[in-house]
């Protein structure tokens, strides 16, 4: 069974908002999209642009820096610079506290 950590409390981190965690010396982006927390890499396969600074649409992030696209919930690439997955991590809230997993699923 995978080991979580916790990032926020729900409230911390509302609908629409996103922020970035340090978990095992790797940068994650942790989103709120309509209540559904997600999580992945926050770095872009391209050339490591910082995705969380991106703009989200649905469940889709667009990289900042050439505009490479990934779905959140899976980690996959949708679309060209980039032509390689980034990891997703699975969330959990669990006493009102988001959590995330300390290994990429
Ligand atoms: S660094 Fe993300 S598209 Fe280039």
């Amino acid at each position: 069974m995978a080991d979580y950590v916790t990032v926020a409390q729900v409230d911390e981190l509302p609908a629409g908002e996103r922020l970035v965690v340090e978990i095992n010396r790797k940068w994650v982006a942790v989103f709120n999209v309509g209540g559904e927390f997600y999580a992945v890499q926050d770095i872009c396969s391209h050339d490591e642009g910082e995705l969380a600074e991106g703009e989200l649409h649905g469940c889709e992030i667009a990289c900042p820096r050439h505009g490479a696209r990934f779905d959140i919930r899976t980690g996959k690439v949708l679309s060209a610079p980039a032509f390689v997955d980034i990891p997703a991590f699975d969330v959990r809230v669990v006493d009102g506290l988001v959590q995330v997993a300390t290994r990429k699923r």
